[in-house]
């Protein structure tokens, strides 16, 4: 049985006052059913960590370099996320393809450091509209998927997060049958690559526009294990609506 994640990727927003926020979802989610995850900016994880406590909420970080210290300015290693209390980190998000270049083997890289580290890795995969519009979009998965994610010899530690390029922060989903085609395709390359075992114990979450409103009908998917969720997860009313919506999938 995999257990169902609910992500929040704050990405470049937030300073302390937003942890009030977190003193809201603690009340109200703190013992959830599922899995709930936040991925703050790395000045807020030890903050976030420590307003947490002992609820069960856990933070992550937003990316990682792949050495674990040196000379590397302005770059954060995966001990240092783990030392901040981060449990978890997003790998390759389009964002950090885009505007960092980073690559398929960097993402491999960052996510063989991140588990070395003890981190489990939400590692992104997506097409941009134009390759979607080319019907080039399962290629593109598969590139990035064979690309990005190292050997494994369990599957607890990944995550895999589909997210199109063209639904982030646009307000625009795919429809079902596009991500349930997609979510599928990925469960059956993990399975083709790792064995039925390892490929069946990896979640696969949906990111791209989720808010409460269309949360439940993208739960309802099959092999959609939960969400990577952005603008939705900086109010906790917004995310406890989908935390709700995962709960009741
Ligand atoms: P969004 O972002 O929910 O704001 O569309 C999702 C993401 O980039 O992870």
């Amino acid at each position: 049985m995999r257990v169902k994640l609910a992500a929040g990727n704050w990405k470049m927003n937030g300073t302390r006052a937003a942890l009030a926020e977190v003193d809201t979802l603690v009340a109200e989610h703190g013992a959830a059913s599922v899995e709930v995850l936040l991925c703050p900016p790395a000045t807020l994880l030890g903050a976030m960590a420590e307003r947490i406590g002992d609820a069960q909420i856990a933070v992550g970080g937003q990316t990682c370099h792949p050495e674990a210290s040196g000379a590397h300015t302005g770059d954060i290693s995966a001990e240092m996320l783990a030392d901040a209390g981060a449990t978890y980190v997003i790998l390759g998000h389009s964002e950090r393809r885009a505007d960092h270049g980073e690559s398929n083997d960097m993402v491999r890289a960052q996510a063989r450091a991140a588990l070395a580290a003890g981190l489990k890795c939400v590692i992104c995969v997506g097409e941009t509209e134009a390759e979607r519009d080319a019907a080039n979009t399962l290629d593109i998965i598969s590139g990035q998927l064979a690309g990005s994610i190292p050997d494994l010899s369990t599957g607890e530690s990944l995550v895999v997060a589909y997210e199109p390029v063209w639904a982030i922060g646009t307000g625009r989903t795919p429809t079902l049958d596009q991500i349930g085609e997609v979510h599928d395709y990925i469960r059956a390359e993990l399975e083709r690559r790792f064995g039925t075992g390892v490929g069946r114990s990896v979640r696969l979450l949906y990111g791209g526009s989720v808010k409460p409103s269309n949360a439940a009908d993208i739960f309802a998917v099959s092999n959609v294990d939960g969400a990577l969720v952005g603008g939705a997860s900086l109010k906790a009313a917004d995310f406890g609506g989908i935390i709700d919506a995962l709960e009741q999938a």
